[in-house]
């Protein structure tokens, strides 16, 4: 695991640009795991930038988002398609019936999960998987627990969760009970994973994460046992890391 502190966002920013660049020069055909959430925009800001400038191309690439509300409406600001096209996919190159995201209106939920992960193993595996933490450890929306599930799955939102994305929603009813999400097993199939946490709230997590006991209680532990892993932090995420 390669982990790197950044006191400055635009290096954060540029770094994790700069790792998603040159692996679409190398593979222009990359699959993509995508991520929501405050942490990656940034990232995905400069990838605009760059891909603006002619320096980098998605138009080859495909992409996997990690997750996404059940039952928002269709076109809901805060759902993550929405999110994805407007912070990427409608400023960059990439075609987009090559952008994927879990459909949380499917009819049979069970259905989608398993369609979502038929694609997976068909077009996979993931070159390069972009990932938050929650503060409590989770992955996409695998939630700590007794045990995890491996491939995708509908999942029940916890307490800590939901108030958290709060921010984002008129009031704390708002936020969706439920989630669509990839499972650890569907992640920790990606060749590469690119972990990214800020803020000085997720230094806890971030040390029992990537220096603690290896647990289903913390589902980021579990990246532990994955032989590529770059971790980029701000100074306030990695202020508890010797
Ligand atoms: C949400 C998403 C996660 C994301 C997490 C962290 O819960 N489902 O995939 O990683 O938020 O978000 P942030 O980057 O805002 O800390």
């Amino acid at each position: 695991m390669n982990i790197y502190t950044f006191k400055h966002e635009a290096d954060f920013n540029a770094t994790g640009a700069g790792l998603i660049a040159s692996l679409l020069h190398t593979k222009p055909r990359s699959v993509l795991g995508m991520a929501t959430g405050s942490s990656p925009i940034g990232i995905y800001q400069r990838l605009i930038e760059m891909n603006r400038q002619g320096l980098v191309s998605f138009a080859k690439a495909s992409t996997y988002n990690l997750d996404e509300y059940v039952g928002l409406p269709e076109g809901h600001p805060e759902s993550y398609r929405s999110f994805m096209n407007e912070k990427l996919f409608n400023h960059i190159d990439i075609k987009m019936e090559n952008t994927h995201v879990p459909d949380g209106n499917a009819a049979d939920l069970e259905e989608e999960c398993r369609k979502y992960d038929a694609m997976l193993e068909e077009n996979g595996p993931v070159d390069l998987q972009i990932l938050g933490l929650g503060h409590n450890g989770h992955i996409g929306f695998n939630e700590p627990g007794e045990s995890l599930i491996g491939g995708t799955h509908v999942v029940e939102l916890q307490e800590k969760t939901r108030t958290a994305n709060a921010r984002f929603f008129p009031s704390l009813a708002d936020v969706p009970t439920q989630a669509i999400t990839m499972g650890v097993g569907s992640i920790l199939k990606a060749k590469q994973i690119l972990l990214l946490v800020r803020g000085e709230d997720k230094a806890e997590i971030v040390k029992r994460a990537l220096k603690g006991p290896i647990t289903s209680q913390c589902p980021a532990s579990l990246l532990q046992c994955h032989p590529n892993v770059v971790v980029l932090l701000d100074q306030g995420a990695g202020g508890l890391l010797s």
